[in-house]
Order: structure tokens, then C-alpha cells, then sequence
């Protein structure tokens, strides 16, 4: 292990087009130069990773066997304009721009993060699943810990490391520590006793290696390397690397063993970087939901546990919020009820105090979503409740929001930033934390057998797997149906029970980015009026997961077929019975429990509204009229 060998025999190869898979959550930079000063390099490559993440932002450089740091919570230009990130010596450093999961934007939680000793500096892309029992038993070690954030631990545990041996190589540390996590990380670590190196692990969180004439570079993100360098490696997962300004070696954290990778040019203009080589955000962030249901996967427990207390106590819950969050808000309803035995309210919130201003009180808890934890009508639906004492949960995406600021507990969806203005790993991420919330819930009200939490929990893990599945399998043929519509003037989705959440947040998708009108309402209410609409050829959309409402939705699709409209069917793989009904009919895999369904039934749905859209010749990432966070009422 003491016998790190420095190697570069790696076969340049050209590489078009190449995508990664991940969520944009916080930007990690590491440089390395044979001379100059790395500072500067940092702050701009920072810039160009922005759009991962912008609460705070931080630099750390070694000189003279001297660590420098300059941190704040922020943008990039107004921490630059406070602290002018490009002076600081030195030719190595790390850098980060955040986007925050545990702990608040303060200044005390940007990153990088340093050991007790102040030798250590880290940077971090990820979430530390257990950094709370790390923590505490380094603290019984006599760690003293500046932050509240999970990255933290990572410094403290390479400083552990050394203190058992002090003869160990930085890298050896850094893979010790590292052995000890679970969860998501991209580091770039650095320390004075080994000025020269930058040592990198990587599991789950991208990261790749850039390689210039002028010295090494790692980041989360082509982008951020792209102007200095087209020469990448990309770095898996298990992997661990060192960086002097002249080499890299790649190692597997397993065995040591050395890793030889191919050179990959970059011929992305910064535009297709920046969108990981995707033509629209919207689709780039259809595609990463997977990845983003992973993270939620990573909740802090004690959050969960705390709201379902509360939720648990109170008289009436109303679940507050607008757009695609109320979507996410009535198919927690059917959770709520389903598993926990809840009944709760899902309120469009602009309409909240008129329809509950009176009523709501001491004992009501609102629970407010929203992703930008911004939207001015679910704030002021919020406060309007706070005057009359009710308790506020809240679930956004944006810590630091107002959301978090008023309410008395909140969670993160945990995300990373949204650009396509259409919501759309929102609303599976969403999905994903209501449905933990309910299952805890469940637990607390001891409603369903453990065997039904077992299977649904187990369902819920499964359910990234599943959503790349979807996408993997279905995404042409839903490039073909818009296609084949591209020229329909009306519309109609239509589900039942939980299924009516998938087809209110299809149709939003629809119209807003595609602008074609379309209608959405559970099934059976198509007989108290809609079905006159229905003429020959009018599309109707159904939501056919295979539980207790497909009989009912039989007899649904049956009616509207009757009088001439065009069958699609979202539909479980075999269920040939539904299928010989529909026209045209996109599967979706067996065995998702009714809970779950929205989360992969809404993705044919999405990448219908987006190739629509497409197909129009319209920029499904700026629907006209829109703006991606409504903070006028
Ligand atoms: C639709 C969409 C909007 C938002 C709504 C609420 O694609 O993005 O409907 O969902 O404006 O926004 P947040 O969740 O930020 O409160």
C-alpha cells in the first residue's frame, strides 16, 4: 500500500458525444499545475459548474506548506466580490460549489472542510449516509467538528487515520476513510504534508480527471474543464486517484489493484457540456431521475421520524402547494390514506385561505411543497396558517428557502437544481420523500403488517432501477407516438384512485411546454360531462397500473372507445386485456405496488409532453409565459 507507483499508459482514443448519468447536486474542482497559481483556475471553473449548485462556494490552496481557505454561503460572484477568490498562493488547491443537503447555506457549512489540525482540506459531492454514527464516534474520539454537514466526517476520519499511523500516505488515509462510508461521494482531498497531491475517490457522484500540458485537474463535470482541457478520463465508481501536476494512477478501493482508462477527447461546445451533451435540460433532467430517487433514498431518518410525529398528532393535515407539487401533493393523499391510515387534504394553495383561512387552527398541520421553496401562493397559504398557530412541515428542494425559514420542520428532497422550467425530477423525488413519510407514518400508527412495509420499502428501493428502466425501453416509442399526435387540437388523460395524480401531472406537462390543450379528471367522472368532448380521433390518455381500479378503468376506456376516441394506454407488461383495447399502449414493468405507480408511470408522460414539444419546433426548456419559481401571487 506504501507503493504508489505513478503511471500514465493510457491509449488516446476519440470519443463523440459521450453522456453522464447523474444528478447535479454541488461541483467539486480540484488543479494541480507544474507552476503558476491555482486560484484563479479554481474560481472560474467553479463558475461553470454553478449550475450544480449555488447556496456557497469555497477555494482551499497549499503554499509554503501553509493551507489557505476562503469560504462563504452565496453566489459565486458575491462571495468573489467579498473575499476575491483568486487571491490565494499557491499551485494546488480544491474548490466547491455547493448545493445544500445537511446543514444550512451558512458560511460554517461551505465547503471545503478541514480536520482539527487545519493540515487536512476536503471537498465533497455527495451524501455520507453514515456520517451521524461516524460523527459521534469521532467525537468520542476528541474530533471537534466546525459544521453540520455529513462531509465533514471525511476530513476528521483522514485525520484519524494518521494518528493510528503516522507513517501512512496521504492516499492510504484517504482510502481508509473512505472505506468507512456509505453512501455517495466525489472527494478531491488535499494536505500539507504531501503538498504535491491531490488524492480523489469516487462512488456514485461523478467525477472526472482533465489533462493539460500546464498540469492535472479534477472535477464533478466536463464543463468546468472544457476551456482549460478536452483530454478527460472519467473515474468509476470504487475508484481512488492520486494527481501530482505531472501524473495520475487510478486504483480500485477494493483491492488496489491498477486501473488503466482510455483518454476521451471532448468535442462539446460549452453549451452541450453544461447539458452533459443532452439538447434541452428537460430531457437531461427526465433522464437523471433515477439518480435523483437514489438520493432520496438517503433522507436523514430522524427528519422523517419527527414530521410523522407531528402529521401523527394533528387533527387535519393539509397538504399545500401549486403545479406539479400539488400534483406530488394529492398522490400523497392516496399514500397517506393507503399505508397510514390518514386522511388528508391536498389544497391548491392560492385557493387555501379562502377555502380553509377560517378554519385552520391550533390543531392542523399544513405540510407545504415546494421545490423552489419560493413559490409566493404556497408561502402565503403558509403564513396565513402560522397566524392561526397551525404547525408547518415543509418539503423543498432549496435549503436556506423561505419554506425552510418558516417552517418548523423540513426535509429535502435533495435533488439538485432544476433548470428546464418544467418540474420533472421534482416530482418523482417528491414522490419518493411523501411516500417514506406515509411508510413512516405507518410504522408510528401500526396500520399495516410489517410484511406490507417490508414490501413496499423493498419496492421503493427498487424504484430507481425501475425508472431507468422505463426510460431505457420506452423512450423511442414514446419519440414515435408524439410523433404520430404531433398534430391532435385536444387531449384527455384520464386515471383512478392514486393514477388521477399521474394524469393531472401529465397533462400540466402537455400544455405547458407543448401548448396543446388537453383535459385530465379521475375516470369516472368522464360520464357527468367530458365525454361530450369526445369525437372521433380525440386522443384520450389512460393510467392503467394493475390495481384495484383497473377493472373500473376497463369499463372507462370501453366508454370512450364507444363513442370514436383514440385509445393510448400507459399499461402493466402482459396485461394483454387492457392492451387489446388500445390503439397505441406503452408498458411499463410488473410489480409496482398502487403507492408507487405515479413515480415510473409519469416518466412516458414527461418524455411525451417533451417530444411533443419538440416535434412542434418549440424550446420545451422556455415555455412561453413561464417562469421556473412564481414568486408574485
Ligand atoms: C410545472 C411547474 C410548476 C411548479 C409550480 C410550483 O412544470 O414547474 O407548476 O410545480 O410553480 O413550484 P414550486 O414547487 O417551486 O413551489
Amino acid at each position: 500500500m506504501n507503493n504508489w507507483k505513478f503511471c500514465l499508459k493510457n491509449v488516446l482514443t476519440e470519443i463523440r458525444g459521450i453522456k453522464v448519468k447523474e444528478n447535479s447536486m454541488c461541483g467539486i474542482f480540484g488543479c494541480i499545475l507544474k507552476t503558476g497559481t491555482a486560484a484563479p483556475i479554481i474560481h472560474q471553473a467553479l463558475k461553470r459548474l454553478e449550475y450544480r449548485g449555488y447556496d456557497s462556494v469555497g477555494e482551499a490552496t497549499i503554499h509554503e506548506g501553509k493551507l489557505f481557505i476562503k469560504k462563504d454561503s452565496g453566489k459565486i460572484d458575491e462571495v468573489h466580490k467579498l473575499h476575491n477568490l483568486d487571491d490565494m498562493p499557491g499551485s494546488i488547491g480544491i474548490g466547491h460549489t455547493r448545493w445544500a443537503t445537511h446543514g444550512a447555506p451558512l458560511k460554517e457549512n461551505a465547503h471545503p472542510h478541514v480536520d482539527c489540525g487545519g493540515q487536512i482540506a476536503i471537498v465533497h459531492n455527495g451524501v455520507i449516509e453514515n456520517f451521524s454514527q461516524i460523527k459521534l464516534e469521532l467525537e468520542n474520539k476528541g474530533h471537534t467538528f466546525q459544521s453540520k454537514t455529513d462531509t465533514e466526517v471525511i476530513a476528521h476520519l483522514i485525520e484519524e487515520a494518521f494518528k493510528k499511523n503516522s507513517s501512512l500516505r496521504l492516499a492510504d488515509a484517504v482510502l481508509e476513510a473512505v472505506k468507512r462510508l456509505e453512501g455517495s461521494y466525489a472527494i478531491a482531498v488535499i494536505s500539507t504534508n504531501e503538498p504535491d497531491k491531490i488524492v480523489c475517490a469516487r462512488n456514485e457522484s461523478p467525477l472526472i480527471l482533465g489533462l493539460a500540458e500546464e498540469g492535472l485537474y479534477c472535477a464533478s463535470d466536463i464543463p468546468a474543464i472544457l476551456p482549460i482541457t478536452r483530454r478527460i478520463i472519467n473515474v468509476d465508481d470504487g475508484e481512488l486517484v492520486i494527481l501530482t501536476a505531472e501524473e495520475f494512477e487510478i486504483r480500485k478501493i477494493a483491492d488496489l489493484s491498477i486501473v488503466t482508462r482510455e483518454i476521451k477527447i471532448i468535442d462539446w461546445t460549452p453549451e452541450m457540456a453544461v447539458k452533459q451533451g443532452y439538447p434541452h435540460f428537460m430531457l437531461k433532467e427526465i433522464r437523471e431521475q433515477a439518480a435523483c430517487l437514489r438520493n432520496t433514498l438517503r433522507l436523514q431518518e430522524h427528519y422523517l421520524d419527527l414530521m410523522s410525529t407531528f402529521l401523527d398528532r394533528s387533527k387535519e393535515v393539509f397538504l399545500v402547494a401549486c403545479g406539479t407539487s400539488y400534483h406530488a401533493c394529492l398522490a400523497a393523499s392516496y399514500m397517506f390514506s393507503k399505508l397510514a391510515y390518514l386522511a388528508t387534504y391536498p389544497v391548491i394553495a392560492s385557493e387555501f385561505v379562502e377555502q380553509h383561512g377560517k378554519s385552520v387552527n391550533i390543531d392542523s398541520t399544513v405540510l407545504a411543497v415546494s421545490q423552489s421553496g419560493e413559490t409566493a401562493d404556497t408561502i402565503a397559504a403558509v403564513n396565513a396558517a402560522r397566524l392561526r398557530a397551525a404547525t408547518i412541515l415543509g418539503l423543498t428542494n432549496v435549503i436556506g428557502s423561505t419554506l425552510t425559514r418558516i417552517s418548523r420542520v423540513y426535509i429535502c428532497q435533495q435533488s439538485g437544481p432544476e433548470i428546464g422550467v418544467a418540474a420533472t425530477k421534482t416530482f418523482t423525488s417528491q414522490l419518493s420523500v411523501l411516500a417514506q413519510l406515509a411508510l413512516r407514518l405507518a410504522k408510528k400508527r401500526g396500520k399495516i403488517s410489517q410484511d406490507e412495509m417490508d414490501y413496499i420499502e423493498a419496492k421503493l428501493k427498487k424504484i430507481p432501477e425501475v425508472v431507468d428502466l422505463v426510460i431505457n425501453t420506452q423512450e423511442e416509442k414514446v419519440r414515435l407516438l408524439a410523433r404520430k399526435y404531433r398534430d391532435a387540437k385536444l387531449f384527455f388523460f384520464l386515471g383512478r384512485g392514486i393514477s388521477t395524480a399521474t394524469a393531472y401531472e401529465g397533462r400540466l406537462k402537455l400544455m405547458e411546454i407543448a401548448y396543446v390543450p388537453a383535459l385530465a379528471f379521475p375516470a369516472g367522472e368522464s360520464k357527468h360531462g367530458p365525454i361530450s368532448l369526445i369525437e372521433k380521433g380525440v386522443p384520450a390518455i389512460f393510467i392503467c397500473p394493475k390495481d384495484d381500479t383497473r377493472k373500473a378503468i376497463l369499463g372507462n376506456i370501453m366508454e370512450m372507445k364507444a363513442r370514436g376516441a383514440t385509445i393510448i394506454t400507459l399499461v402493466e407488461e402482459g396485461d394483454n386485456e387492457i392492451k387489446s383495447f388500445a390503439d397505441d399502449y406503452i408498458e411499463l414493468p410488473k410489480g409496482i405496488p398502487d403507492v408507487l405507480s405515479p413515480i415510473p408511470y409519469v416518466i412516458p408522460l414527461q418524455l411525451f409532453a417533451y417530444y411533443m414539444a419538440v416535434e412542434k419546433g418549440y424550446d420545451p426548456d422556455k415555455p412561453r409565459n413561464l417562469a421556473k419559481s412564481v414568486t408574485v401571487q
